[in-house]
């Protein structure tokens, strides 16, 4: 199979197919061979995030370092000329100039597939608004495939603001080259939005439901993510949602003995520290999972013919 991600963009996961995404999960199975410590040699990767972010940005950088490339960024705005009122176009195009492909997170909807229109090197959606994060549905998914070897007749519960969470809408249309039942389990007021729903639809068999405790035992995986307090354009719908969706042990009782629990992270209260050493935790490995999908990807976009 010709290499589906070589000096491509990556600003939608519905840009890959199925066959793209495991054979993405293959090299990432391999990626930790010593003798690609060196294959990313005089490569660039800059990294430009408008937005906080912990896990992504770091993992990007460790998995260019890995391969022995470098890394430059900015960060927020504060310590860049956007500060000074510098439009993002040039920005953008300043560092399309000294780096062979970027990463990109920014709040708004769209900028994404901007940046990849104005960038001749590869752009890699990092986040972008409420719209989608794909490399973390990579990483979601491989997480899925290696815990339990496949995707496919899957009972998979996602939980929690389902409304304003980017990863969540990255995911679905991931599973979407799948064959799973998706619970969609939220508050009223952060229901999936209704034209994804019914994109969505179209390829994924998907129940929707107002508490976790009704579909519990039912559950392969659960998926859960934080309130995204800031894309709330009233804060006072924010207030009447805060706190109002937890997974606790005594949930717990009826899940299924392989459960497992994923999160992209940062957690607010979804998720008590306490469920952090049970055998359904898996969103610290979910983390491992994702340094070796992200070392992937850029192995694929820089390599026209990887190693196998
Ligand atoms: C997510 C994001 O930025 O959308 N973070 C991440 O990259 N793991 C999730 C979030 O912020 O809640």
């Amino acid at each position: 199979m010709t290499n589906p991600f070589y000096n491509k963009n990556v600003v939608s996961i519905r840009d890959f197919t199925r066959n793209d995404l495991e054979y993405l999960f293959r090299v990432a199975d391999n990626i930790n061979l010593n003798s690609l410590t060196d294959a990313l040699r005089n490569k660039i990767l800059g990294l430009v995030f408008f937005e906080p972010s912990t896990r992504t940005r770091l993992s990007f950088e460790a998995a260019m370092h890995s391969l022995g490339g470098t890394c430059i960024g900015l960060s927020e705005s504060s310590s860049s000329s956007t500060e000074k009122g510098e439009n993002l176009n040039d920005t953008l195009v300043t560092m399309n100039q000294y780096v062979d492909a970027l990463v990109l997170r920014h709040h708004k909807d769209g900028v994404a597939r901007f940046a990849s229109e104005i960038c001749t090197k590869p752009v890699i959606n990092a986040g972008s608004g409420t719209e989608e994060h794909p490399t973390q549905a990579m990483l979601d998914l491989y997480t899925i495939f290696k815990e339990f070897d496949t995707i496919d007749n899957l009972n998979i519960g996602i939980f929690g603001d389902l409304k304003y969470g980017r990863t969540v809408y990255s995911l679905l249309y991931g599973l979407s080259n799948y064959n799973p039942t998706v619970y969609l389990i939220s508050p009223d007021l952060l229901q999936l939005r209704s034209d994804a729903l019914s994109d969505i639809k179209e390829n994924l068999s998907v129940e929707q439901h107002s508490s976790l405790s009704d579909v519990i035992s039912k559950l392969d995986v659960i998926y859960t993510t934080r309130i995204q307090k800031e894309r709330f354009p009233d804060l006072q719908e924010y207030e009447r949602v805060k706190g109002s969706y937890r997974i606790d042990e005594a949930l717990l009782e009826n899940a299924k003995d392989d459960l497992i629990i994923l999160h992209p992270m940062p957690r607010s209260e979804e998720i008590p520290t306490s469920l952090d050493t049970t055998k359904y935790a898996k969103y610290f490995k979910q983390i491992q999972y994702g340094k070796l999908i992200r070392s992937a990807l850029l192995y694929l976009i820089f390599t026209e013919h990887p190693e196998s």
